[in-house]
């Protein structure tokens, strides 16, 4: 976690921090900081005068209560300010200003997102989202006909529809794990995973947090059998990446894949792609790249012209991100939503999918009323409460996603938990 001395001897570039420091909002959350030096994560969760201060860095619209940054999230004012800066500076002369100033800077990006994700910056591509990093590794491995990848029927249904393109296009043959929800345990989803493994499975792809219950995985784990039996994992981290702490080193994972734009707060169409060194060569771009890349991760960044305004701005986020503190941010994430969670468990028709074990969940979970359908169940509460949660509607279950952010006040929380429990006990209005 940063301090406000440690920020300011941080190997954030200068030119960047100081632009940062000036925008409004980061110097009220590096005081929160440093007034939380000393005190548990679990307590800080709790400390309204704390959150408040992070409340303020964003510019939202309170007449709407959003509990969907499962799908894409406001960056906080410090993030927006330098990307319009950015964009600014790069429409002055784009060819000088954009190509020439700007874009060699993302070199710093790389340095700091690494340095954040626990990996090494050469082993790390920056992307425009979730979708093209893991597309580049699920099209970008060689495969032949009767080749097998073994998935689930909860991994993201873009990353299902790549998989079963490739299934169209090249013969290989997808399996789809099921699972329940809430699993037994995190060795059941391995076993799970191991059990639909063959001799000819060349590859298993599945999500370090699933975007329908926010179960977590145990990567490490399902890593190391894979690669004891020769299979290359792909690890879709589109939710986990500065939603909980872990570092990508850890997971012995062979491709890992997350969206900047969800729980870092960067801006919209910012995400990275990591690739272990030694399979960089043998992994084609999506976009071709001239040989003399084979063996240099930026090969999967030649996307041709792009604004630079986007993927510089990750700096600021990646510092009021960690002026936050990775372990406060998940405490506070898992507090909001047992708050919710707890407020309705004397209900017998509320059904919560996602287990409370910290090993196995965040902030993001699914709960649903039986009897109710999600869809319109969201469109009540839309109506109703400009309340905004995520109908969820899978083969197996069903439910709303709910997914508050560290700006999301108690109040927020309160109403989503008190709309549920009048719909538990009453119905939908006009259905009873
Ligand atoms: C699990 C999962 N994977 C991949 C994606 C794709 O992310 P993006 O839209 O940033 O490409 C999402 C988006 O919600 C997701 O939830």
């Amino acid at each position: 976690m940063l301090t406000r001395r440690s920020f300011l001897t941080s190997t954030v570039p200068v030119g960047a921090a100081l632009a940062t420091f000036n925008a409004a909002g980061l110097p009220r959350v590096l005081e929160a900081a440093a007034g939380a030096e000393g005190r548990t994560a679990d307590e800080v969760a709790r400390d309204e005068a704390f959150w408040r201060e992070i409340q303020q860095g964003f510019t939202l619209d309170r007449t709407i209560v959003n509990l969907n940054n499962g799908g894409v999230c406001p960056s906080p004012r410090v993030v927006h300010e330098a990307l319009k800066r950015y964009l600014d500076v790069s429409n002055q002369s784009p060819v000088y200003h954009m190509w020439q100033i700007l874009e060699p800077n993302i070199e710093a990006v790389r340095r700091n997102l690494a340095r954040v994700a626990g990996c090494d910056p050469e082993e790390l591509a920056i992307t425009r989202n979730a979708s093209e990093a893991l597309q580049i590794a699920q099209l970008g491995i060689d495969l032949q006909p009767g080749d097998e990848v073994v998935t689930t029927n909860q991994d993201y249904p873009r990353m299902l529809d790549t998989w079963e393109q490739r299934a169209r296009r090249n013969a290989v043959k997808l399996v789809k794990v099921s699972f329940p929800v809430p699993p037994p345990s995190l060795a059941d989803l391995a076993q799970r995973l191991e059990a639909a493994v063959t001799p000819k499975t060349k590859v298993l792809h599945f999500c370090h947090i699933t975007n329908l219950t926010g179960q977590i995985f145990p990567v490490r784990d399902i890593c190391r059998m894979a690669r004891a039996k020769g299979i290359r994992t792909i690890v879709d981290g589109a939710h986990a990446f500065a939603h909980f702490p872990y570092a990508i080193r850890d997971l012995e994972c062979d491709y890992y894949g997350t969206s900047l734009h969800k729980w870092l707060l960067a801006p919209i169409g910012t995400g990275f792609l990591h690739v272990r060194r030694e399979l960089i060569k043998d992994l084609w771009p999506l976009t071709p790249a001239n040989v003399s890349l084979t063996e240099n991760v930026r090969k999967f960044e030649e996307i041709g012209t792009h604004p630079a305004a986007m993927h510089n701005a990750i700096a600021e986020a990646l510092v009021f991100h960690e002026a936050i503190g990775i372990d406060r941010k998940v405490a506070r994430l898992r507090y909001l939503r047992g708050r919710w969670a707890d407020a309705l468990k004397g209900f017998a028709r509320v059904r919560v999918l996602t287990s409370p074990d910290p090993a196995q969940s965040g902030g993001l979970a699914c709960v649903g009323i039986e009897g109710i359908e999600p869809g319109k169940l969201s469109a009540h509460f839309w109506d109703r409460y400009r309340l905004i949660v995520t109908p969820i509607k899978h083969a197996e279950f069903e439910g709303l996603r709910v997914t508050p952010n560290v700006y999301t006040t108690l109040p927020e929380v309160d109403l989503f938990a008190e709309a549920m429990a009048v719909v538990a006990q009453k119905g939908l209005p006009g259905t009873t």
